[in-house]
């Protein structure tokens, strides 16, 4: 009977402490993706300051940056982490994950594109806001809440 007890008792702290570690990951998943878009943020911003002066060494840098962080940002968004802590992803992220997936692709693609078209451009503003500028609002309008 004791052995019984402590057994139920076992697999109750087991499947407790399963339970916490799936909810700690969500949590954690959710804000690194925060963050690295609130990062991306401030790098686009940098990126076009320096571009504006001339600055195109630094600047495809953090393209370079930027790209990859939209790479590890294609696997921040698992099933697991659709609710909670404050998210504003939508949840027709995992309704057209391809598009979603595809969008992401295409913005860390354009980031490299930008590093080669920004020589020749004769308008950085409107460089920068198609190669860069533009993803944001492609995939905001569809897959983030209104904030
Ligand atoms: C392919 C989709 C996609 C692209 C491209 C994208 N975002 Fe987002 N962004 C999202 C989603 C989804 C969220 C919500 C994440 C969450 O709250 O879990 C988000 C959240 C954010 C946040 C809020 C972060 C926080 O702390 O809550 C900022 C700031 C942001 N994005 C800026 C940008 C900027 C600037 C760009 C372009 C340079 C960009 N994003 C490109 C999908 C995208």
């Amino acid at each position: 009977m004791k052995i019984i007890k402590n057994t139920l008792f076992f697999i109750l702290i087991l499947l407790f402490s399963f339970s916490a570690v799936a909810e700690q990951t969500a949590e954690e998943i959710i804000k690194e993706r925060k963050s690295i878009f609130s990062k991306n943020y401030k790098t686009a911003k940098r990126v076009q300051g320096l571009a504006s002066d001339g600055n195109l060494d630094e600047a495809k840098k953090l393209m370079i940056e930027m790209s990859g962080n939209y790479k590890r940002l294609l696997d921040l968004f698992p099933e697991s982490s659709k609710v909670g802590f404050k998210t504003e992803a939508l949840p027709s992220i995992w309704e057209y994950k391809d598009e979603f997936n595809l969008l992401m692709t295409k913005a860390s693609n354009n980031m490299i594109e930008l590093t080669s078209v920004i020589d020749e451009t004769k308008d950085m503003k409107a460089t920068l806001g198609k190669y860069m500028w533009s993803s944001c609002k492609s995939c905001h309008s569809k897959f983030r809440a209104e904030h």
